[in-house]
C-alpha cells in the first residue's frame, strides 16, 4: 500500500518527518534531496530510533588521514546508542568496544605481594586496550522505499 506522507518542501535537506501510518510511526529522513523512510522502532529493544541523533560519516583510508562527509546518514538510537545508516538501516558497531572489559585474575600470597611492592613491579593485570576498526552490527533497521510524486513524498508499505 502507498501512502502519502508529507509535501516535499516540509522536509528540508538534513531534516526528518515523523508521521504515522496505518498504525506504524515512521521517520521520513531527506539527505541532500534524497528521501528514506525507516521505522520508528530500534530493532535492538524498541527505542524510538527515528527522534535519534544524525551524525555524518568519517572515512579513513590510512592513519592520520580521514575525510568527513556531513551528509548526516548515520542515525543514533537515543535508548543505547546504537547507529544506523539511514539509506540502509544496517547498524554499525565496534564490536571490541562493545565488550566487556577483561581482567586477569590469579592468587598470590600475601608475602609475595608485599615484596612485588617493595621492588617498584607494575600493577597485576592490565585491561585490553580496545581495537578499531567498525563491523557491521547485528541489526537492521526497518525501511520503506519513498518516492517522489510531484509535490508529495509517498511512502510503500508492505501489504
Ligand atoms: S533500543 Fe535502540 S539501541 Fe537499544
Amino acid at each position: 500500500m502507498k501512502y502519502v506522507v508529507a509535501e516535499a518542501s516540509e522536509i528540508e535537506s538534513g531534516g526528518r518527518k515523523i508521521v504515522t501510518v496505518a498504525g506504524r510511526s515512521i521517520g521520513v529522513f531527506n539527505l541532500d534531496g534524497e528521501f528514506f523512510a525507516l521505522r520508528n522502532r530500534c530493532p535492538h529493544q524498541g527505542g524510538k530510533l527515528c527522534e535519534g541523533k544524525l551524525w555524518g560519516v568519517i572515512r579513513s583510508e590510512q592513519p592520520g588521514a580521514y575525510e568527513y562527509r556531513p551528509s548526516r546518514e548515520i542515525l543514533c538510537c537515543p535508548w543505547h546508542g546504537w547507529e544506523f545508516h539511514v539509506r540502509t538501516g544496517q547498524s554499525w558497531c565496534a564490536p571490541e568496544r562493545l565488550r566487556v572489559r577483561r581482567y586477569e585474575v590469579e592468587t598470590v600470597a600475601g608475602e609475595e605481594l608485599a615484596g612485588a611492592a617493595e621492588a617498584g613491579s607494575p600493577p597485576i593485570g592490565d585491561p585490553e586496550a580496545p581495537a578499531p576498526g567498525m563491523v557491521k552490527g547485528p541489526y537492521t533497521a526497518e525501511t520503506y522505499p519513498v518516492t517522489r510524486d510531484g509535490e508529495y513524498l509517498v511512502v510503500e508499505l508492505p501489504g
